[in-house]
């Protein structure tokens, strides 16, 4: 019962965070069932070393909150939190998918930029990243099931959180007139930010 209601707790706190899209819901992973058209392996991208990966992102982003306290601190350590959430959901996703978890993560490729400007533009370019890995997940999913439709309510959430951090991460670069460093990126970032 205790982890229950710490669970309880955790996503509440988690979901009213300004760092998450609350117009989009998450589904209930506990009853998602076994759907072998379904292959654990798609969703392995986001649980491993990458660019896309939940785990990563929050080392990340950790990491940063701890070297750029002052200009960026909140942000990124309310979006790691946020991601921990989906580390969580996608990892139980796999385990129902009867998937096993990757090895441990290789952080050799973990960057954290050498002032927040910098590490800002590194945290847009793995948000799209993301954003792009699960669209493409998405694109697989051909079946019709219950356990389909699950999978695809979590993808939707997931981008939709990934979109409003790529979102939020843009708008700091703006305050801090320093977005000449994803100038390379403006097509891209036309197409997933949703600016007001
Ligand atoms: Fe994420
Ligand atoms: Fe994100």
């Amino acid at each position: 019962m205790m982890k229950n209601y710490v669970d309880a707790m955790a996503d509440a706190l988690v979901d009213v965070l300004k760092y998450s899209d609350s117009s989009v819901e998450w589904p209930d992973i506990d009853d998602l069932q076994y759907d072998e058209a379904i292959k654990p392996e798609w969703f392995y991208p986001a649980l491993q070393s990458e660019g896309e990966s939940e785990l990563m992102a929050i080392l990340q982003y950790t990491q940063m909150a701890g070297l750029y306290d002052e200009e960026i601190g909140d942000l990124v350590l309310g979006v790691g939190l946020v991601e921990m959430k989906h580390f969580a959901n996608v990892r139980d996703v796999v385990i129902k998918l009867k998937g096993t978890i990757p090895q441990p993560l290789n952080t050799k490729k973990l960057e954290l930029g050498k002032n927040a400007g910098e590490a800002l533009v590194i945290s847009i370019k793995n948000e799209i990243l993301t954003i792009q890995f699960y669209e493409s997940v998405q694109e697989k999913i051909a079946s019709q099931s219950k356990s389909a439709k699950t999978i695809l309510q979590m993808l939707d959430k997931l981008i939709a959180d990934e979109s409003l951090h790529l979102k939020l991460f843009y708008q700091q670069l703006v305050k801090m007139k320093l977005t000449q460093g994803v100038e390379s990126l403006k097509s891209t970032l036309t197409r997933y930010l949703k600016l007001d």
